[in-house]
């Protein structure tokens, strides 16, 4: 089989705090040395990727004065500049530092919600003057570990009058600017608000300016939630908020594993591709995932370029899947292109529903011919067909 290249055709992206994970976890301390930023962009450019993106603290450190930042800003701008990497989406990092102990836009001292608010609008103008077409809200942060210490629907409230004030920043500045919210059932509070893509759609629509606002789905956050990904993403699309994707693998309901892109649950990935290629997705394929820990900077690397390839790898076998006349024989006799067909005619009244006639034990009794599908779709996975 010929190896699958990644180019900048391809809309890779990666975070900077994915490949520079040092690593360090709540019971252990970091297994590999910090990376510098500029590195990142040289060496994700060297693999084939088209971009990067950020927290305002992997740039430079919290707090830092305007002459630090400044310098490390100009570094990172050289890099890109040097290799043509851009920044599609940026973000801010409203979880480490201990101010953010209670949340960010929902903690429930006002003076650390103007603050995080402060931290946003700085971050903002900075990844509009890079040019980042989205920026991400993952709010990890925002929740609590016991109902009594958080009135949620009061909390919902701030989130909102939150997100309404920065949607109103950017309008006014003139940014080409979108948000995306970024769903996560826990980890690190133990419940975090706006759990699932559907909560986060849900909550959209109550923004003043909703149509600035989609979400951005992470493989394993919706797989810790035990839910199925390629759905959410699908009523995601459905619903014209598809402005971003985390993607990554994930072994089911247990903490947030971060693995390459299938290395989790790879039908689940492999069908997820299949929706982002032959749905209209046009946004990065962005990946939010942890080299293990047990990898040294080169094994960082081979997990970088193994994420990209996966997903090369399984576009072509979706690719394929799709191409087959035996594929499109079994769905034909699924019934695929009946669920295309408006249930009604146009102008149909339930009078004339009612009379028409219908066996129900004949349509009972027909199989509905999904194995066979299922076993066409696994045999492209494996590669053989
Ligand atoms: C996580 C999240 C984060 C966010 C990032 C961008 O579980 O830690 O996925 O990696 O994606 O903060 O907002
Ligand atoms: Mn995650
Ligand atoms: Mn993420």
């Amino acid at each position: 089989m010929t190896t699958p290249r990644p180019t900048p055709e391809d809309r890779f992206s990666f975070g900077l705090w994915t490949v520079g994970w040092q690593a360090r976890d709540p019971f252990g301390d970091a297994t590999r040395a910090p990376l510098d930023p500029v590195e990142a962009v040289h060496r994700l450019a060297e693999l084939g990727a088209y971009g990067v993106t950020f927290h305002d603290d992997d740039l430079f450190p919290f707090g830092a004065p305007a002459p630090v930042r400044d310098k490390r800003v100009a570094a990172f701008r050289a890099a890109l500049d040097a290799t043509g990497l851009v920044v599609p989406m940026a973000t801010t990092n409203l979880f480490t530092h201990p101010v953010f102990k209670d949340g960010g836009f929902t903690a429930n001292d006002r003076g650390v919600r103007r603050f995080a608010l402060r931290k946003i609008l700085r971050n903002i103008d900075l990844a509009a003057e890079l040019g980042a077409r989205t920026y991400v809200f993952w709010g990890g942060r925002e929740g609590s570990e016991s109902d009594a210490a958080k009135d949620v629907r009061v909390a919902l409230d701030r989130y909102k009058e939150g997100l309404d004030f920065l949607c109103g920043y950017v309008r006014e500045q003139g940014y080409d600017l979108r948000f995306a919210l970024e769903p996560k059932p826990n980890e690190p509070r133990g419940d975090i608000l706006l759990p699932t893509v559907g909560h986060a759609l849900a909550f959209i629509e109550r923004l003043e300016h909703a149509e600035m606002v989609g979400v951005n789905p992470e493989v394993g956050h919706e797989q810790m939630a035990g839910l199925n990904v390629t759905h959410g993403v699908a009523q995601a699309l459905w619903s014209g908020k598809l402005f971003h994707i985390d993607l990554n693998g994930q072994h089911g309901p247990r903490y947030d594993q971060d693995l390459v892109f299938g290395h989790g649950d790879l039908k689940s990935a492999f069908f997820l591709v299949d929706l982002l290629e032959h749905g209209g997705y046009q946004g990065p394929r962005h990946f939010d995932y942890k080299p293990l820990r047990t990898e040294d900077a080169d094994g960082v690397w081979v997990s970088a370029a193994a994420n990209m390839r996966t997903y090369l790898l399984l576009r072509e076998r979706a690719r394929a899947f799709r191409a087959d006349p035996e594929v499109r024989a079994a769905l034909a006799a699924a019934g695929a292109a009946d669920l295309a067909r408006p249930t009604l005619e146009p102008g149909e009244t339930a009078a004339q529903l009612a009379l028409e006639e219908f066996d129900p034990d004949a349509a009972a009794a027909r199989g509905c011919g999904y194995e066979r599908l299922d076993q066409l779709a696994i045999e492209h996975l494996l590669g053989a067909r």
